[in-house]
């Protein structure tokens, strides 16, 4: 896909990883909608990436907002190229003394976020592809947690090994429709995501400026050329010199 001009959907675009990917795509000339809660944050953002930023306040895990959101984007700019579903968070430590509400919030952000998301963006993407012959890319912000469980990450483990399995399923389902589904799994990220979980974080994360790097070359690929799932890691994870 030409990235120019392109209309990209960002959920989680305050923080992280999602606003190294606003700012990446910008720069490639996409017009990026940033969805997130914390709006003072994505004001900070647009001040920054200017009017090719547009910010939304949209909480994923709420049906309602996410419905209106998509019906919103349907209306005007009329399409979406590209949705990356990345809103996501970690709650971590034993599963015997993690609470329902942790447990909750791990599920909704980091499943049924993407659900409400993806369903909405499904009918639109068909449509394109009925117009134009190619229906738009969605890129699912899995983990490497999706493949490799480990002890005191189990919610986050299940949530993104549970992402990565409807991404196969959606890849499947939707590629007849001129629609690419691709799962990025990467290791630790240089983010606050680990703090928030309640984790100390490897010594040695990726930078966010290089997965957004490797998500606009997935995004750029020819059409008949679906890259399904991309795993990342930083090359001395522990610092440790050979
Ligand atoms: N950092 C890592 O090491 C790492 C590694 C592999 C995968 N990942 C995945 O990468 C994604 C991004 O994480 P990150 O590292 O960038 O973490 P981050 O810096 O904490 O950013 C998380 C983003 O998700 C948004 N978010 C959380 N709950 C939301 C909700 N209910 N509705 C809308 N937005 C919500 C936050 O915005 P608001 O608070 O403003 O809503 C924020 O913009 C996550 O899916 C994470 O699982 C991270």
């Amino acid at each position: 896909m030409n990235l120019k001009d392109k209309v990209v959907v960002v959920t989680g675009a305050s923080a992280g990883l999602g606003r190294a990917f606003a700012r990446t795509l910008v720069t490639r000339g996409c017009h990026v909608v940033g969805l997130a809660r914390n709006v003072s944050r994505l004001l900070e953002i647009h001040k920054e990436l200017g009017d090719r930023l547009i910010t939304r306040s949209c909480d994923v895990t709420c049906e309602e907002q996410v419905r209106a959101a998509f019906e919103d984007l349907t209306a005007d700019p009329g399409r979406v190229d590209v949705l990356i579903n990345n809103a996501g968070l970690g709650r971590f430590g034993p599963l015997s003394t993690l609470s329902s509400s942790d447990w909750s919030l791990q599920l909704d952000t980091n499943l049924t976020g993407v659900f409400y998301c993806t369903r909405a963006v499904i009918p639109l993407m068909q449509a394109q592809n009925r117009r134009h012959g190619f229906g738009g890319h969605i890129i699912n912000i899995a983990s490497i947690a999706g493949i490799i469980g480990n002890a005191n990450i189990g919610a986050y483990n299940a949530t993104k090994f549970g992402l990565r399995g409807l991404g196969e399923a959606l890849m499947k389902e939707l590629r007849d429709d001129g629609i690419k589904v691709t799962t990025i799994c990467p290791g630790s990220v240089r983010t606050r995501f680990a703090s928030e979980a309640g984790s100390r974080g490897a010594p040695n994360p990726m930078e966010p400026s290089s997965i957004a790097e490797t998500v606009a070359h997935v995004l750029e690929g020819p059409d008949n050329y679906l890259i399904s799932e991309v795993v990342m890691r930083p090359l001395r994870p522990r610092l440790r010199q050979g």
